[in-house]
Protein backbone atom coordinates (compact mmCIF):
# COMPACT_ATOMS: atom_id res chain seq x y z
CA UNK A 1 0.00 0.00 0.00
CA UNK A 2 1.27 3.20 -0.45
CA UNK A 3 1.71 5.13 2.21
CA UNK A 4 1.86 8.72 2.23
CA UNK A 5 3.08 11.10 5.08
CA UNK A 6 2.35 15.20 5.81
CA UNK A 7 5.75 15.80 7.78
CA UNK A 8 6.10 19.04 9.72
CA UNK A 9 8.83 20.91 10.70
CA UNK A 10 11.57 19.44 13.15
CA UNK A 11 10.75 21.12 16.91
CA UNK A 12 7.30 21.62 16.18
CA UNK A 13 5.36 21.81 19.11
CA UNK A 14 2.26 19.35 19.83
CA UNK A 15 0.41 19.68 22.88
CA UNK A 16 -3.63 20.13 24.36
CA UNK A 17 -4.73 23.42 26.13
CA UNK A 18 -6.69 23.73 29.48
CA UNK A 19 -7.67 26.03 31.48
CA UNK A 20 -7.61 26.97 35.53
CA UNK A 21 -11.23 27.33 35.99
CA UNK A 22 -12.08 24.33 33.91
CA UNK A 23 -9.60 21.65 35.39
CA UNK A 24 -8.63 22.80 38.84
CA UNK A 25 -11.92 23.05 41.01
CA UNK A 26 -12.23 24.64 43.84
CA UNK A 27 -12.03 27.77 42.50
CA UNK A 28 -13.96 29.75 44.94
CA UNK A 29 -12.59 33.22 44.98
CA UNK A 30 -13.69 34.21 41.11
CA UNK A 31 -16.27 35.50 39.22
CA UNK A 32 -17.47 32.05 37.58
CA UNK A 33 -18.20 30.33 41.26
CA UNK A 34 -20.99 32.55 42.39
CA UNK A 35 -22.54 32.63 39.13
CA UNK A 36 -22.79 28.93 38.70
CA UNK A 37 -24.66 28.69 41.71
CA UNK A 38 -27.26 30.89 40.23
CA UNK A 39 -30.42 29.39 39.05
CA UNK A 40 -30.03 29.12 34.75
CA UNK A 41 -27.03 29.86 34.30
CA UNK A 42 -25.28 26.92 33.16
CA UNK A 43 -27.21 23.97 31.78
CA UNK A 44 -28.96 21.51 33.44
CA UNK A 45 -27.67 23.30 36.83
CA UNK A 46 -24.41 21.49 36.76
CA UNK A 47 -21.24 23.15 38.52
CA UNK A 48 -17.79 23.25 38.03
CA UNK A 49 -17.00 21.46 41.40
CA UNK A 50 -13.73 19.90 41.86
CA UNK A 51 -13.73 19.89 37.92
CA UNK A 52 -10.78 17.38 37.12
CA UNK A 53 -8.91 18.15 40.46
CA UNK A 54 -5.99 19.51 39.38
CA UNK A 55 -5.25 21.95 41.88
CA UNK A 56 -5.33 18.58 44.50
CA UNK A 57 -2.93 16.74 42.60
CA UNK A 58 -4.52 15.40 39.12
CA UNK A 59 -2.66 17.39 37.16
CA UNK A 60 0.23 14.59 37.44
CA UNK A 61 -1.49 11.94 36.31
CA UNK A 62 -3.33 14.27 33.46
CA UNK A 63 0.50 15.46 32.41
CA UNK A 64 1.91 12.02 32.89
CA UNK A 65 -1.07 10.96 29.93
CA UNK A 66 0.04 13.72 27.90
CA UNK A 67 3.69 13.20 27.97
CA UNK A 68 3.64 9.60 27.12
CA UNK A 69 1.62 9.83 24.56
CA UNK A 70 3.92 11.75 22.68
CA UNK A 71 2.79 15.63 23.23
CA UNK A 72 5.85 17.80 24.07
CA UNK A 73 4.13 20.80 24.52
CA UNK A 74 1.27 21.88 27.40
CA UNK A 75 -0.82 25.18 27.71
CA UNK A 76 -2.25 25.68 30.97
CA UNK A 77 -3.71 29.46 32.32
CA UNK A 78 -3.16 30.15 35.83
CA UNK A 79 -6.28 31.65 38.02
CA UNK A 80 -5.67 35.53 39.24
CA UNK A 81 -8.47 34.69 41.79
CA UNK A 82 -5.83 32.44 43.59
CA UNK A 83 -2.59 34.80 43.02
CA UNK A 84 -4.42 37.64 43.93
CA UNK A 85 -7.72 36.81 46.04
CA UNK A 86 -7.88 40.28 47.58
CA UNK A 87 -7.15 43.53 45.92
CA UNK A 88 -3.20 43.36 46.70
CA UNK A 89 -2.75 40.82 48.83
CA UNK A 90 -0.49 37.91 46.91
CA UNK A 91 -0.85 34.45 47.73
CA UNK A 92 2.37 32.70 47.48
CA UNK A 93 1.56 29.80 48.49
CA UNK A 94 -0.56 29.32 45.08
CA UNK A 95 2.48 30.79 43.30
CA UNK A 96 4.48 27.98 44.93
CA UNK A 97 1.62 25.61 43.43
CA UNK A 98 1.81 26.86 39.82
CA UNK A 99 5.78 26.58 40.13
CA UNK A 100 5.53 22.81 41.10
CA UNK A 101 2.76 22.17 38.46
CA UNK A 102 5.18 23.87 35.56
CA UNK A 103 8.17 22.12 36.88
CA UNK A 104 5.93 18.88 36.39
CA UNK A 105 5.21 19.83 32.72
CA UNK A 106 9.27 20.22 32.04
CA UNK A 107 10.05 17.49 34.00
CA UNK A 108 7.64 15.46 31.35
CA UNK A 109 9.48 16.56 28.42
CA UNK A 110 6.19 19.51 28.04
CA UNK A 111 7.02 22.83 27.02
CA UNK A 112 4.59 25.07 29.11
CA UNK A 113 2.49 28.18 27.36
CA UNK A 114 1.25 30.36 30.13
CA UNK A 115 -2.04 32.10 29.85
CA UNK A 116 -2.96 35.00 32.35
CA UNK A 117 -5.85 35.50 32.15
CA UNK A 118 -8.88 32.55 30.45
CA UNK A 119 -12.16 34.27 31.24
CA UNK A 120 -12.51 34.23 34.84
CA UNK A 121 -11.67 37.38 37.51
CA UNK A 122 -11.31 37.47 40.90
CA UNK A 123 -14.72 38.28 42.59
CA UNK A 124 -13.55 41.87 43.86
CA UNK A 125 -12.64 42.81 39.97
CA UNK A 126 -15.73 42.35 38.83
CA UNK A 127 -17.01 44.20 42.22
CA UNK A 128 -15.00 47.18 41.24
CA UNK A 129 -16.16 47.45 37.32
CA UNK A 130 -14.16 44.35 35.78
CA UNK A 131 -12.92 45.32 32.33
CA UNK A 132 -15.32 48.07 31.77
CA UNK A 133 -13.27 50.28 33.94
CA UNK A 134 -9.76 51.58 32.87
CA UNK A 135 -8.58 50.67 36.67
CA UNK A 136 -8.50 47.00 35.24
CA UNK A 137 -5.72 47.80 33.23
CA UNK A 138 -3.67 48.69 36.20
CA UNK A 139 -4.62 46.00 38.51
CA UNK A 140 -4.15 43.42 35.58
CA UNK A 141 -0.51 44.52 34.84
CA UNK A 142 0.59 44.14 38.45
CA UNK A 143 -0.80 40.62 38.49
CA UNK A 144 1.36 39.79 35.51
CA UNK A 145 4.27 40.99 36.72
CA UNK A 146 4.01 39.62 40.09
CA UNK A 147 3.75 36.06 38.24
CA UNK A 148 5.83 36.28 35.60
CA UNK A 149 8.83 37.52 38.10
CA UNK A 150 8.09 34.37 39.89
CA UNK A 151 8.08 31.78 36.37
CA UNK A 152 10.17 33.41 34.21
CA UNK A 153 13.03 30.53 34.42
CA UNK A 154 10.43 28.38 33.27
CA UNK A 155 8.12 29.83 31.25
CA UNK A 156 9.11 30.87 27.79
CA UNK A 157 5.67 31.24 26.14
CA UNK A 158 3.06 33.65 27.27
CA UNK A 159 -0.46 34.45 26.37
CA UNK A 160 -2.13 37.46 28.10
CA UNK A 161 -5.55 37.26 27.76
CA UNK A 162 -7.56 33.83 25.75
CA UNK A 163 -10.02 35.42 23.56
CA UNK A 164 -10.86 38.82 24.71
CA UNK A 165 -13.35 39.07 22.10
CA UNK A 166 -15.20 35.74 23.10
CA UNK A 167 -14.83 37.05 26.45
CA UNK A 168 -16.20 40.66 25.54
CA UNK A 169 -19.08 39.18 23.88
CA UNK A 170 -20.26 36.78 26.36
CA UNK A 171 -19.78 38.69 29.35
CA UNK A 172 -21.65 42.14 27.95
CA UNK A 173 -23.56 41.10 24.70
CA UNK A 174 -24.74 37.76 25.04
CA UNK A 175 -24.81 37.93 28.94
CA UNK A 176 -23.98 33.88 28.74
CA UNK A 177 -20.83 35.02 30.96
CA UNK A 178 -20.82 36.66 34.32
CA UNK A 179 -22.13 39.16 35.23
CA UNK A 180 -24.38 38.63 32.61
CA UNK A 181 -25.14 42.02 30.53
CA UNK A 182 -26.11 42.70 27.00
CA UNK A 183 -24.68 46.25 26.64
CA UNK A 184 -22.72 47.09 23.27
CA UNK A 185 -21.46 49.92 24.47
CA UNK A 186 -20.15 48.07 27.58
CA UNK A 187 -18.77 44.89 25.38
CA UNK A 188 -16.75 47.87 23.04
CA UNK A 189 -15.32 49.24 26.29
CA UNK A 190 -14.20 45.64 27.44
CA UNK A 191 -12.89 45.40 24.21
CA UNK A 192 -10.72 48.28 24.34
CA UNK A 193 -9.28 47.82 27.90
CA UNK A 194 -8.21 44.28 27.58
CA UNK A 195 -6.58 45.77 24.53
CA UNK A 196 -4.88 47.96 26.54
CA UNK A 197 -4.12 45.26 29.57
CA UNK A 198 -2.66 42.98 26.82
CA UNK A 199 -0.59 46.10 25.64
CA UNK A 200 0.24 46.39 29.45
CA UNK A 201 1.13 43.07 30.07
CA UNK A 202 3.23 42.79 26.96
CA UNK A 203 5.47 45.36 28.10
CA UNK A 204 5.70 44.26 32.06
CA UNK A 205 6.42 40.85 30.55
CA UNK A 206 9.38 42.08 27.82
CA UNK A 207 10.59 44.37 31.30
CA UNK A 208 11.06 41.35 33.67
CA UNK A 209 12.04 38.80 31.17
CA UNK A 210 13.44 40.11 27.22
CA UNK A 211 13.66 36.90 25.60
CA UNK A 212 9.94 35.87 26.44
CA UNK A 213 7.33 35.11 23.53
CA UNK A 214 3.75 37.10 24.36
CA UNK A 215 1.27 36.90 22.15
CA UNK A 216 -2.84 36.36 23.17
CA UNK A 217 -4.64 33.74 22.06
CA UNK A 218 -6.85 34.99 19.56
CA UNK A 219 -10.73 33.41 18.89
CA UNK A 220 -10.96 33.49 14.83
CA UNK A 221 -14.46 32.39 13.40
CA UNK A 222 -15.15 32.01 10.34
CA UNK A 223 -18.17 33.36 8.30
CA UNK A 224 -18.81 33.86 4.88
CA UNK A 225 -21.59 34.95 3.15
CA UNK A 226 -24.74 32.27 3.33
CA UNK A 227 -25.83 33.29 -0.35
CA UNK A 228 -22.26 34.93 -1.67
CA UNK A 229 -24.66 36.79 -4.62
CA UNK A 230 -26.61 38.59 -1.83
CA UNK A 231 -25.26 42.26 -1.18
CA UNK A 232 -26.47 42.06 2.14
CA UNK A 233 -25.18 38.80 3.25
CA UNK A 234 -22.49 39.74 1.79
CA UNK A 235 -22.34 43.33 4.16
CA UNK A 236 -23.72 41.70 7.46
CA UNK A 237 -20.65 39.27 6.93
CA UNK A 238 -18.47 41.62 6.65
CA UNK A 239 -19.83 43.85 9.81
CA UNK A 240 -19.41 41.08 11.97
CA UNK A 241 -16.26 39.44 11.30
CA UNK A 242 -14.56 42.97 11.28
CA UNK A 243 -15.94 43.35 14.62
CA UNK A 244 -15.44 39.99 15.89
CA UNK A 245 -12.19 38.74 13.86
CA UNK A 246 -10.24 42.07 13.23
CA UNK A 247 -10.77 44.69 15.65
CA UNK A 248 -8.48 43.62 18.60
CA UNK A 249 -5.58 42.49 16.35
CA UNK A 250 -5.74 45.24 14.18
CA UNK A 251 -5.31 46.87 17.12
CA UNK A 252 -2.76 45.47 18.18
CA UNK A 253 -0.87 46.04 15.03
CA UNK A 254 -1.50 49.28 14.37
CA UNK A 255 -2.44 50.78 17.60
CA UNK A 256 -5.48 51.89 16.31
CA UNK A 257 -9.26 50.31 17.40
CA UNK A 258 -12.22 50.44 15.01
CA UNK A 259 -15.53 49.27 15.97
CA UNK A 260 -18.69 50.11 14.20
CA UNK A 261 -18.35 53.63 15.36
CA UNK A 262 -16.32 53.55 17.78
CA UNK A 263 -12.27 54.55 16.96
CA UNK A 264 -9.64 55.12 19.63
CA UNK A 265 -6.40 55.31 19.74
CA UNK A 266 -4.37 53.04 21.57
CA UNK A 267 -0.64 54.10 20.53
CA UNK A 268 1.17 51.56 23.33
CA UNK A 269 -0.76 48.82 21.99
CA UNK A 270 0.98 48.84 18.56
CA UNK A 271 3.34 45.70 17.85
CA UNK A 272 2.57 44.17 20.98
CA UNK A 273 2.59 40.73 20.26
CA UNK A 274 5.36 38.08 19.03
CA UNK A 275 3.51 35.10 17.92
CA UNK A 276 -0.30 35.49 16.36
CA UNK A 277 -1.81 32.92 18.91
CA UNK A 278 -5.01 30.98 17.07
CA UNK A 279 -7.81 29.43 18.79
CA UNK A 280 -10.37 28.02 15.77
CA UNK A 281 -13.35 25.91 15.81
CA UNK A 282 -15.52 26.52 13.17
CA UNK A 283 -16.68 28.40 10.71
CA UNK A 284 -20.23 29.60 9.69
CA UNK A 285 -22.38 30.98 6.99
CA UNK A 286 -24.37 34.74 7.85
CA UNK A 287 -27.43 35.58 6.55
CA UNK A 288 -28.89 39.70 6.65
CA UNK A 289 -31.15 39.52 9.58
CA UNK A 290 -32.99 42.95 9.73
CA UNK A 291 -34.81 42.06 13.34
CA UNK A 292 -31.09 41.11 14.92
CA UNK A 293 -29.68 44.29 15.57
CA UNK A 294 -27.73 42.97 18.58
CA UNK A 295 -26.24 40.53 16.22
CA UNK A 296 -25.33 43.30 13.88
CA UNK A 297 -28.13 42.51 11.81
CA UNK A 298 -27.03 39.15 11.30
CA UNK A 299 -28.04 35.41 11.55
CA UNK A 300 -24.99 32.97 11.65
CA UNK A 301 -25.60 29.15 10.92
CA UNK A 302 -24.21 25.91 9.66
CA UNK A 303 -24.42 25.33 6.04
CA UNK A 304 -27.05 22.75 6.18
CA UNK A 305 -24.99 20.00 4.41
CA UNK A 306 -22.54 21.05 7.21
CA UNK A 307 -20.73 17.92 8.91
CA UNK A 308 -21.91 18.57 12.78
CA UNK A 309 -20.66 17.60 16.25
CA UNK A 310 -23.23 15.56 18.03
CA UNK A 311 -24.47 18.34 19.87
CA UNK A 312 -24.36 20.24 16.87
CA UNK A 313 -21.81 23.42 18.11
CA UNK A 314 -19.32 22.48 15.88
CA UNK A 315 -19.14 21.84 12.18
CA UNK A 316 -16.43 20.43 10.60
CA UNK A 317 -14.36 23.07 8.32
CA UNK A 318 -11.16 22.26 7.69
CA UNK A 319 -11.40 24.93 4.80
CA UNK A 320 -11.94 27.98 7.41
CA UNK A 321 -9.09 26.81 9.27
CA UNK A 322 -7.21 27.23 6.08
CA UNK A 323 -8.67 30.34 5.63
CA UNK A 324 -7.83 31.36 9.37
CA UNK A 325 -4.47 30.27 8.99
CA UNK A 326 -4.19 32.54 5.91
CA UNK A 327 -5.48 35.76 8.10
CA UNK A 328 -2.95 34.57 10.74
CA UNK A 329 -0.01 34.88 8.22
CA UNK A 330 -1.20 38.16 7.48
CA UNK A 331 0.24 39.59 10.40
CA UNK A 332 4.02 38.29 8.97
CA UNK A 333 4.49 36.70 12.62
CA UNK A 334 5.18 32.88 13.64
CA UNK A 335 1.63 31.59 14.70
CA UNK A 336 0.80 29.07 17.44
CA UNK A 337 -2.40 26.96 17.21
CA UNK A 338 -3.70 27.60 20.47
CA UNK A 339 -7.02 26.29 20.57
CA UNK A 340 -8.71 23.91 17.94
CA UNK A 341 -10.87 20.37 18.79
CA UNK A 342 -14.18 19.32 18.70
CA UNK A 343 -16.99 18.26 21.20
CA UNK A 344 -17.41 14.38 20.87
CA UNK A 345 -18.36 11.86 23.77
CA UNK A 346 -18.21 9.03 21.40
CA UNK A 347 -15.41 9.36 18.94
CA UNK A 348 -17.54 9.41 15.78
CA UNK A 349 -16.47 12.72 15.03
CA UNK A 350 -13.36 13.91 16.50
CA UNK A 351 -10.92 11.47 14.78
CA UNK A 352 -12.23 13.26 11.47
CA UNK A 353 -12.10 16.87 12.91
CA UNK A 354 -8.64 15.97 13.77
CA UNK A 355 -7.31 14.35 10.27
CA UNK A 356 -9.02 17.28 8.19
CA UNK A 357 -7.67 20.11 10.55
CA UNK A 358 -3.98 18.55 10.80
CA UNK A 359 -4.16 18.69 7.17
CA UNK A 360 -4.51 22.07 6.70
CA UNK A 361 -1.95 22.95 9.38
CA UNK A 362 0.53 20.89 7.13
CA UNK A 363 -0.58 22.72 4.04
CA UNK A 364 0.36 26.12 5.70
CA UNK A 365 4.12 24.99 6.90
CA UNK A 366 4.56 23.44 3.57
CA UNK A 367 4.38 27.19 2.23
CA UNK A 368 7.20 28.02 4.80
CA UNK A 369 4.94 29.96 6.97
CA UNK A 370 6.17 29.83 10.46
CA UNK A 371 3.61 27.59 12.69
CA UNK A 372 5.31 26.73 15.91
CA UNK A 373 3.18 23.93 16.85
CA UNK A 374 -0.49 23.27 17.71
CA UNK A 375 -2.60 22.84 20.81
CA UNK A 376 -5.61 20.66 20.77
CA UNK A 377 -8.13 21.37 23.10
CA UNK A 378 -7.99 19.50 25.53
CA UNK A 379 -6.63 16.80 27.28
CA UNK A 380 -9.60 15.59 29.67
CA UNK A 381 -13.10 16.47 29.63
CA UNK A 382 -13.23 19.47 31.90
CA UNK A 383 -15.90 22.02 32.86
CA UNK A 384 -17.41 23.96 29.88
CA UNK A 385 -18.77 27.34 30.58
CA UNK A 386 -22.33 27.66 30.54
CA UNK A 387 -22.34 24.82 29.07
CA UNK A 388 -21.09 22.64 31.78
CA UNK A 389 -20.31 18.93 31.75
CA UNK A 390 -22.88 18.39 28.47
CA UNK A 391 -20.28 19.05 26.08
CA UNK A 392 -17.14 16.76 26.07
CA UNK A 393 -13.85 17.88 24.15
CA UNK A 394 -11.25 15.67 25.82
CA UNK A 395 -8.99 13.25 24.42
CA UNK A 396 -9.36 11.27 27.38
CA UNK A 397 -13.02 11.37 28.93
CA UNK A 398 -13.62 12.05 32.52
CA UNK A 399 -16.41 10.66 34.54
CA UNK A 400 -16.63 14.19 37.51
CA UNK A 401 -18.14 12.25 39.99
CA UNK A 402 -15.46 9.56 40.17
CA UNK A 403 -12.58 11.16 38.81
CA UNK A 404 -11.94 8.13 36.52
CA UNK A 405 -10.38 8.95 32.84
CA UNK A 406 -10.91 6.69 29.83
CA UNK A 407 -8.93 6.90 26.87
CA UNK A 408 -10.98 7.59 23.48
CA UNK A 409 -9.67 6.80 20.54
CA UNK A 410 -8.63 10.13 19.36
CA UNK A 411 -5.78 10.26 22.16
CA UNK A 412 -4.40 7.15 20.63
CA UNK A 413 -4.73 8.88 16.97
CA UNK A 414 -3.20 12.44 18.14
CA UNK A 415 -0.39 10.85 20.24
CA UNK A 416 0.47 8.95 16.77
CA UNK A 417 0.42 12.55 14.96
CA UNK A 418 3.26 13.70 17.47
CA UNK A 419 5.37 10.96 17.85
CA UNK A 420 5.21 11.05 14.17
CA UNK A 421 5.28 14.55 13.64
CA UNK A 422 3.19 13.96 10.83
CA UNK A 423 0.05 13.33 9.95
CA UNK A 424 -0.02 9.49 7.65
CA UNK A 425 -2.87 8.32 5.18
CA UNK A 426 -1.80 5.18 7.52
CA UNK A 427 -3.32 6.75 10.27
CA UNK A 428 -6.67 8.15 8.73
CA UNK A 429 -6.87 4.94 7.10
CA UNK A 430 -7.31 3.15 10.92
CA UNK A 431 -8.95 6.43 12.91
CA UNK A 432 -11.05 8.17 10.01
CA UNK A 433 -11.24 5.92 7.47
CA UNK A 434 -14.18 8.39 6.14
CA UNK A 435 -11.69 10.80 5.16
CA UNK A 436 -9.40 8.75 4.22
CA UNK A 437 -10.35 9.49 0.22
CA UNK A 438 -10.46 13.56 0.87
CA UNK A 439 -7.69 13.86 2.55
CA UNK A 440 -5.32 11.53 0.63
CA UNK A 441 -6.90 11.52 -2.33
CA UNK A 442 -5.29 9.09 -5.04
CA UNK A 443 -6.99 8.78 -8.50
CA UNK A 444 -4.63 7.16 -10.32
CA UNK A 445 -1.79 5.58 -7.49
CA UNK A 446 0.74 5.07 -10.44
CA UNK A 447 0.43 9.00 -10.58
CA UNK A 448 1.37 9.07 -7.13
CA UNK A 449 4.29 6.71 -7.13
CA UNK A 450 5.53 8.94 -9.89
CA UNK A 451 5.43 12.20 -7.76
CA UNK A 452 2.44 13.98 -8.71
CA UNK A 453 0.90 16.20 -6.00
CA UNK A 454 -2.40 15.12 -3.95
C1 LIG B 1 -12.80 28.21 23.67
C2 LIG B 1 -12.33 28.49 25.08
C3 LIG B 1 -12.02 27.25 25.87
C4 LIG B 1 -13.04 26.17 25.63
C5 LIG B 1 -13.20 25.93 24.15
C6 LIG B 1 -14.14 24.81 23.80
O1 LIG B 1 -13.50 29.31 23.17
O2 LIG B 1 -11.17 29.29 25.05
O3 LIG B 1 -11.94 27.59 27.23
O4 LIG B 1 -14.24 26.55 26.21
O5 LIG B 1 -13.67 27.12 23.54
Amino acid sequence: MIRATHHFPKGFLWGTATSSHQVEGGNQANDWWAWETETGRISEGQRSGRACEWWDGRWEEDLDRAAESGQNAHRLSIEWSRIEPEPGKWDTDALDRYEQIITGALERGLMPMVTLHHFTNPGWFLEQGGWTERGGVERFEQYAAKVVERLKDRVALWVTINEPNVYAYNAYSSGLFPPGEQDLQKTIQVMVNMTRAHAAAYRAIHTIQPEALVGLAHHYRGMRPSRSYHPLDRLVTGLRSSAFNDAIPRAIRDGSFRLLWHWERIPEAKGTQDFVGLNYYTEEEVAFSPSNPTELFGQGQFSPQADLSPTGFIANQPEGFWRALTWAHAFRLPIYVTENGADDPYGGFRPRYLAGHIRQLWRATNLSWQVGGYFHWSLVDNFEWERGWTQRWGLWALDPETQVRTKRPSADFFAEICRENGLSSDMVARYAPEALSKLFPVDDPGQLAAGASF
